[in-house]
């Protein structure tokens, strides 16, 4: 007889995304004349910029004949990736990786859910509350312990250190979906932390291409002692519009080692790099091509200017909710604005006052962990138009 993976029972039926767009799927189904505006999942809507799409196109080229067509790509991503990323990413910030510290992937959620392969069920984990549901769920599926850590206006969104100590800490920064920053001094605490009581701490850097504002880390490894306790994971998705395309990377320093039961040093480095040579064929060529692009001087241009671009429409999220007396948090170092609801409704009664009212979708606050409820997220990725319109729509609810 099958036995199942019991803890799936415990996560409910949908993942937050998935249920959302459900909702939307039947609003509409019932109301096909209205124009339905969505500010929900963090997903682009600008086209991907040229220097990228040329560089697909050239790739595409080269599969198309036996001299240059490619097939698996080498374990942990291609030379020119991994040597642009090194690069870029980080000597360019004073930061000095190897080559063999850099995993390319198809995107950082699967990287964040599947990281736990290489961790033993018994960990005690910490995870900030609101997150990314990524995190808990995927803990949760093997049964792992979990402390909630609450970031809310009340501690200016800077968790606290947890009651039980945490083997593994989850953060975000720039955070999804508050929006909010750490600075280095904060960060370091965290860290300092984690040296102390030899924790492993999961750094989800994938908004950092958003940061406006200086001494906001860009990287943990930014800080002194973190390539001892850190993995970070990056992704191209919200940086360069690869949502469809998939491609990030994940940072597992060699320096980071943990300890077997029997007491044995092993370099966490060294297991991620068996669990994706095992469980994983690597990203697409093509893909790889597109994301190096990214790192040329024209690459770096253009994308600068798609960021703007959502950026440009944080600030109009953040301005009109603000000036409807709403308060708001992030929408500045992130493309995510956190809003505190009106009236004191749930999170779902105002998803679903701004759906059946407006016809505008944002993502319940309480969707991400008990700490967000009585908040709402809007991304800052639609298109201006859709944007200003959004806002003007929630503006008649207050009138
Ligand atoms: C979000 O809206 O939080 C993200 O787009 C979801 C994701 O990156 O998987």
């Amino acid at each position: 007889m099958i036995k199942i993976n019991e803890h799936y029972t415990e996560i409910g039926n949908n993942y937050l995304f998935a249920e959302i767009a459900r909702r939307v799927r039947e609003y509409k189904e019932r109301n096909s004349d209205k124009k339905v505006i969505s500010l929900g999942i963090g997903d682009i809507t600008q086209a991907i910029v040229p220097e990228v799409i040329e560089a697909v196109h050239k790739a595409t080229e080269e599969m198309s004949r036996a001299e240059t067509v490619r097939g698996y790509a080498p374990d942990g991503g291609y030379d020119f990736l991994v040597n642009a990323i090194v690069k870029r990413d980080f000597l360019d910030r004073g930061i000095a990786l190897e080559a063999g510290e850099i995993f390319v992937s198809d995107g950082a959620k699967s990287d964040t859910g599947n990281i736990g392969d290489i961790l033993g069920h018994e960990n005690q984990v910490a995870i900030t509350d609101p997150a990314y549901p990524v995190y808990v769920d995927t803990n949760k599926m093997v049964g792992r312990s979990i402390e909630l850590l609450p970031c809310t206006p009340e501690n200016d969104f800077i968790p606290d250190f947890p009651k039980k100590t945490a083997d593994v800490i989850y953060l975000c920064y720039p955070n999804n979906p508050t929006g909010t920053v750490l600075t280095k001094l904060q960060l370091k605490k965290w860290v300092d932390y984690a040296l102390e009581h030899q924790s492993l701490i999961l750094f989800d850097a994938a908004y950092e291409a958003f940061i406006s504002q200086p001494d906001i880390p860009h990287s943990i490894f930014e800080i002194p002692g973190a390539k001892k306790v850190a993995i970070e994971f990056r992704s191209f998705s919200k940086t360069a519009g690869f949502t469809g395309m998939r491609a990030g990377y994940t940072i597992v320093p060699k320096e980071l080692t943990a300890k077997t039961s029997k007491g044995e040093t092993i370099s966490l480095n060294a297991m991620w790099k068996r669990r994706q040579s095992t469980k994983f064929n690597g990203t697409a060529y093509i893909v790889q091509r597109g994301a190096a692009a990214i790192f040329t001087p024209e690459g770096q241009k253009q994308i600068r200017q798609v960021i703007d671009y959502y950026m440009g429409n944080a600030r109009i999220i953040k301005n009109g909710l603000e000036a409807l007396g709403l308060t708001t948090y992030g929408g500045v170092n992130a493309p995510y604005i956190w809003a505190k609801t009106p009236d004191n409704l749930t999170s779902w009664e105002f998803f679903d006052l701004l759906l059946n009212k407006v016809q505008v979708v944002g993502t319940p606050g309480s969707g991400f962990g008990s700490a967000g409820e009585g908040f709402f997220r809007f991304t800052a990725f639609g298109n201006k138009e859709n944007t200003l319109e959004a806002v003007e729509r929630i503006k008649t609810l207050f009138a």
